[in-house]
């Protein structure tokens, strides 16, 4: 086991946003994490990634207790993180910016950096634009480049998809089977259910702080209640196949609230701090 949550609670003041939540990813899978606004995803990323402390449970990492590792250590550990709303740094070049991404290595990053370069060609063509001047899409990509510049052994993934337009869906989840494929594990939070589900072996439901489901990806994108939930419903299509639709998210793609973004926007700062130090 690569990396296990253990009956994981976290608390914002007094708000439970995590109510005992047990996961398990195996080394090489893709596990994705469905769930409606507010259910938890990104707090159980950063309670992985150690930017939000449990309560109580545990988080596990090659089957060691990092519940007390601070990020930084994580990072080095092999716990790579793209954050939701981006985290990049607006005012330094793409090129610095992937280079942030391996600031606490002290090994040979030459690599990854290349592979970065290579999986988003747009990146390499941009090396010396600011990143704050990059579009939405381009901004995504930087910041999964960034990630990978760690050298994680898990990628952790927070609503890649958010606010792209299809084609760039496209691209971006068929650049994550890849990074999968050449030996990353990754743990995917969506909202784009549909395309979190194909792209996974095995998958997640939570809401409100609770795993309701656990299931191999196929299963759940069968499963009536979770279409119903996630997919977009089944009225009229209770007899499709699942898989035969055109790609693009059928339910829920863009975020809801403007307020949620806002906040975010302010823990990713808190968040590139905290890697800072
Ligand atoms: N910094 C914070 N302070 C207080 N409450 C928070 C904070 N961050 C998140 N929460 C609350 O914790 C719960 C879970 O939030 P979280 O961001 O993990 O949800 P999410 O599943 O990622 O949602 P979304 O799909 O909208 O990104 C929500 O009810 C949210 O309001
Ligand atoms: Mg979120």
């Amino acid at each position: 086991m690569l990396l296990e949550l253990r009956d994981v609670h976290v608390h914002y003041g007094k708000i439970e946003a995590l109510k005992g939540v047990s996961l398990q990813v195996d080394e090489g899978e893709i596990v994705s994490l469905i769930g409606g606004n507010g259910a938890g995803k990104t707090t159980t990323l950063k309670t992985i990634s150690g930017l939000r402390s449990c309560s109580s449970g545990s988080v596990y990492f090659e089957g060691a207790d990092i519940g007390s590792m601070p990020g930084h250590r994580r990072v080095l550990a092999g716990i790579g993180q793209a954050p939701e709303g981006r985290g990049i740094f607006p005012g330094m070049s793409v090129h610095e910016n992937l280079l942030m991404g391996a600031y606490a290595r002290k090994d040979d990053h030459s690599k990854e950096l290349a592979e970065a370069y290579e999986l988003f060609p747009r990146l390499a063509e941009r090396r010396t634009q600011a990143a704050g001047t990059m579009s939405g899409g381009e901004q995504q990509m930087l910041a999964i480049g960034r990630a990978l510049l760690s050298k994680p052994k898990v990628l952790l993934l927070d609503e890649p998809s958010m606010g792209l337009a299809p084609m760039l869906v496209q691209q971006i989840f068929s650049i994550i089977e890849e990074i999968n494929r050449r030996g990353t594990t990754i743990l995917l939070v969506e909202q784009n259910a549909q395309q979190a589900l194909r792209l996974a072996h095995r998958a997640y439901v939570l809401e409100t702080g609770r795993i309701v489901r656990s299931a191999p990806a196929s299963e759940l994108l069968d499963d009536p209640q979770v279409r119903a939930a996630y997919l977009g419903g089944d009225v009229g299509d209770a007899g499709g196949a699942p898989g035969a639709s055109g790609g693009v998210a059928l339910g829920k793609t863009a975020k809801g609230g403007s307020e949620e973004e806002a906040s975010e926007a302010g823990e990713a700062g808190a968040a590139n701090g905290a890697k800072d130090a």
